[in-house]
């Protein structure tokens, strides 16, 4: 009999990418096969977002089209699975009555037993809150097998048994304590939790050792990795120095840090460590010590450009990225403009941004002052305009340089191939195609507002 195929779709954070590749593993083992594409499947998990509301309107809104492929076969079975479903519970079989199944990120690892025997005429399963196997943070085996880890599509989950994927993330640690204002996942995701570090290391040896390249460690907030009180681990930095001695890792990088958690030990490893990469996504949402305040931030903005010295006195060439919040409640032009000023004095190499949003549960849905929404996206518009114009100069700035570059597979173009270089960049140059997976040294000769071209200088002698 042919095994049953199952189709995963992904939205919102690298977590649930992660998350995303290791179901699609366990299910694997239990022999589904992955489907190509939504209608060819008979299981379809749609891992879903709420961080602010257009991400939960658009899920909604998959999950309402999903309708038509149910109706062709009545025998298809519908998964729910990430933050909304969190969130939501049951009240998302109200609004979408023909799902089988509602999984919260902690449940994750139910999914593959469940599945073995629900049907489509079975009343629909829905799992929220922590795992019944949670043992609380002192100790106790992992909450659910993190057997594989992948940067994954929605229907490319790697294979155990093959080859690893070019770059993977490896969640280190889930859920978040900082109760950022604005922010829904402390509620979604729960407290901190550390993976225990033998864990950890077992799985990147694992994906290096079957050809992996790069690493990028994963939580919401890596830098409290093994604080006392999370169960496993030690702390963050000897962490990092210890995966980064894995042979044959040639790129590391790490995501999310909170700028309040940043030890100088930590600052130190950027330009010592050589296979991490330099690049720090160092989020700093607002650049008015009033609004960060408002926001929960913990750091002023004095800090965090006291942080972004020391961090380039440590690896002058470090690139930034930065995440931004426009128009938190009560946030005057004034204030917004010292955000947009931030830019300018720090020169990010490239910011991601968001209109604020209210969501439920948080301390700022309650606040006063809220901003319209014609004016956010006037903000937001102005801000990235800002931000257009500062990485277009640092892009123009890299042309006649040499980028190492990892390649990660074909351009748009034929016989054009895509990368990235060691602080981000991508790298688009012509070559040839079995370079994908492996670190080509690429001349830069042009600059575009997204992304550079490149031609074909070299390999890297020392690396895959
Ligand atoms: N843990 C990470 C990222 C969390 S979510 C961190 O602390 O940086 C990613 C980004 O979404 C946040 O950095 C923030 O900029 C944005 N975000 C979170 N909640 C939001 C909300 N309610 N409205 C708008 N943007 C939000
Ligand atoms: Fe949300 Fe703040 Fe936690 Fe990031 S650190 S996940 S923004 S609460
Ligand atoms: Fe979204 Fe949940 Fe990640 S809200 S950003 S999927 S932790």
């Amino acid at each position: 009999m042919p095994s049953k195929s199952l189709y995963i779709a992904t939205y919102g954070c690298q977590m649930n990418v992660y998350d995303s590749g290791r179901l699609g593993s366990l299910m694997r083992q239990k022999g589904w096969a992955m489907a190509e594409s939504q209608d060819q499947a008979d299981f379809i998990f749609v891992n879903t977002c709420s961080i602010r509301e257009k991400a939960a309107r658009r899920v909604i809104g998959h999950l309402k089209r999903l309708r038509a492929l149910k109706l062709k076969n009545p025998d298809l079975l519908l998964g729910v699975g990430g933050c909304v479903a969190e969130q939501e519970g049951r009240r998302l079989i109200e609004e979408v009555p023909w799902l089988n199944l509602v999984a919260g990120p902690a449940r994750l690892g139910e999914i593959p037993e469940i599945m073995e025997t629900l049907s489509a005429d079975m009343p629909p399963v829905v799992l929220a809150g922590p795992s019944p196997e949670a043992h609380g943070r002192d100790g106790g085996p992992p909450l659910v097998p993190m057997a594989a880890a992948g940067q994954v599509g929605p229907s490319r989950v790697p294979d155990q048994k093959g080859p690893a994927p070019i770059s993977s993330f490896l969640t280190i640690m889930s859920g978040c304590d900082n109760y950022c204002a604005y922010c829904v996942v402390p509620y979604l995701r729960g407290p901190e939790i550390s993976r225990p570090r033998e864990e950890i290391l077992e799985e990147a040896r694992d994906l290096v050792g079957r050809g992996g390249v790069e690493l990028t460690l994963l939580g919401q907030n890596v830098n409290s990795y093994g604080r006392p009180g999370h169960r496993g681990g030690e702390d963050f930095v000897s962490l990092l120095e210890e995966v980064s001695r894995i042979p044959g890792l040639w790129r590391l990088r790490f995501t999310t840090s909170h700028p309040k958690d940043f030890p100088p030990s930590l600052v130190g490893l950027f330009g010592k460590l050589p296979n991490l990469c330099e690049h720090l996504h160092l989020p700093l949402q607002a650049g008015s010590d009033r609004i960060l305040e408002a926001m929960g931030r913990r750091y002023s903005k004095t800090r965090y450009l006291e942080l972004v010295a020391c961090l380039r006195k440590s690896c002058p060439g470090l690139a930034l990225s930065t995440d931004i919040i426009v128009g938190f409640p009560g946030e005057t032009e004034e204030e917004f403009l010292e955000t947009v000023a931030m830019l300018e004095t720090v020169g990010f190499d490239s910011i991601f941004s968001f209109k604020y949003s209210d969501r439920p549960m948080t301390k700022a849905n309650l606040l006063p002052g809220k901003i319209p929404e014609e004016e956010k996206a006037r903000r937001l518009s102005f801000l990235q305009a800002t931000q257009k114009a500062i990485t277009m100069a640092k892009h123009q700035s890299m042309v006649g340089r040499t980028l190492e570059v990892l390649v990660f597979g074909l351009g748009r173009r034929p016989g054009q191939l895509s990368g990235r270089a060691r602080d981000m960049s991508l790298v688009n140059f012509d070559g040839p195609a079995w370079l994908v997976g492996r670190l080509a040294m690429v001349d830069i000769i042009e600059a575009w507002p997204v992304s550079l071209i490149g031609r074909l200088a070299g390999t890297n002698g020392d690396g895959p």
